[in-house]
């Protein structure tokens, strides 16, 4: 079979491919604790669900339109609104089927071949991904410890070239669960708009937020029009499976980004539209305690691993993943990654597996519970020991 030339610069995830290996593993009868993967490890709360059932026997079950129903596009728009103190309205939201989408389509809507996007590094890899494969180059604004993993403003602006179409941000971060203030965010703003960029900023994780306090881009003064806004179900209610996100953006890009829905997907299913709505409308008592319940369990595994010989590890301010620096270690992250689900039986993710500057460094998720978190800290430091 010959491929287009564009597929050998299409990228993946690792976590799936270390899932997989898990998952043979376990085939031969290996206990494995999975660290690896992002997926809250909860149910979805039950009012989101009984409210998707109701609306497929109310019909929620057909077509509609590509950039959502005009009640989900309304709601979610007030969403932002009310956390981020925004003014959108519907026009401006494109509602898909979870917020990854959104990436695909507006790399493929702003980004031409030999223009540059500057995404974070480590970051999440799809956004690499997406960039390399319609041509154009992935500039890596490297997140360092010594920053507690925040883009550094004046690094960010030292990396635009009169090729930069987008700037990626996300806050709080998958790997490294930083998150950045408002003073960064103001001067990466300062940054877009003296250079007429627009800012892509991915805000799945916008409630996972354990120590200050959460702020988007698109409250900066100016910002608004400059801005993707991604938003999503998967993280916050445990909706991973269902599908369900959105972006806010400028009406004609907004029109656009639906253009590439009517091509590929042609809508987001009706009814999880609906449950949406549900999910923001009621009780939020469920998500909230899967949210403490990430807080402690990331409190647990920062302490633990400090303990462990070789590592050192910041507490992270958000998301639900935490990133060890393993180079005291003495052995490479790749090699540590595969040894720790090889040989103890823990499945994690090497840093590099979000870029050239995750070298060094671990990430483990906190989507599981604080028994296996334990025991999973406890192999790793029988194996870390016999290093
Ligand atoms: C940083 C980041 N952005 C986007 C997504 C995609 O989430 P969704 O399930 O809404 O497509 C993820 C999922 O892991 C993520 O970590």
């Amino acid at each position: 079979m010959k491929l287009a030339e564009r597929m050998s610069r299409l990228g993946t995830e690792t976590a799936f491919e270390v899932l997989a290996r898990a998952g043979e593993l376990e085939a031969e009868g290996r206990d494995i604790i999975h660290l690896e993967i992002g997926q809250p490890d909860f149910q979805t709360p039950e009012y989101i669900i009984e409210a998707a059932h109701q609306a497929m026997k109310d019909g929620y079950t057909g077509y509609g339109p590509s950039a959502g129903l005009p009640e989900a596009r309304e709601r979610f728009a007030a969403y932002l609104n009310e956390t981020r103190g925004t003014n959108y309205d519907a026009s401006q939201i494109v509602i898909t089927p979870g917020a990854k989408p959104i990436l695909f389509f507006a790399i493929l809507a702003l980004v031409d071949e030999g223009d540059e996007v500057i995404v974070p590094n480590p970051g999440f890899p799809i956004y690499e991904s997406v960039t390399e494969f319609v041509g154009a180059t992935a500039v890596p604004a490297p997140l360092r410890e010594k920053r507690e993993f925040r883009l550094d403003p004046d690094e960010l602006g030292s990396l635009v070239s009169d090729k930069t179409k987008m700037i990626i941000i996300n806050s709080p971060h998958n790997p490294t669960g930083s998150m950045l203030t408002m003073d960064d965010l103001e001067a990466i703003a300062e940054v877009a708009m003296a250079n007429d960029i627009m800012v892509l900023s991915d805000e799945p994780y916008s409630k996972m937020v354990y120590d200050g306090e959460f702020h988007s881009i698109a409250e900066v003064d100016g910002m608004q029009d400059l801005t993707i806004l991604l938003e999503g179900f998967s993280k916050t209610y445990a909706m991973t499976g269902w599908r369900l996100g959105y972006a806010a953006m400028e009406p004609e890009l907004a029109g656009q980004i639906a253009k590439l829905q009517t091509n590929s997907n042609s809508c987001t299913a009706s009814f999880t539209q609906i449950a949406g709505i549900a999910a923001y409308d009621g009780p939020q008592d469920e998500s909230e305690a899967m949210m403490d319940a990430f807080e402690e369990r990331r409190d647990v595994m920062v302490a633990g691993l400090n303990e462990l010989p070789g590592v050192s590890c910041l507490s992270p301010a958000g998301a639900f993943y935490v990133f060890p620096n393993v180079t005291a270690t003495g052995v490479d992250s790749r090699e540590l990654a595969s040894r720790c689900l090889e040989e103890a039986g823990v499945a994690v993710l090497s840093g590099t597996a979000f870029g050239e500057y995750g070298d060094g460094y671990l990430r483990l998720s906190s989507a599981n519970n604080i028994e296996n978190i334990n025991e999973a800290l406890d192999r790793m430091n029988d194996l870390f020991s016999s290093l």
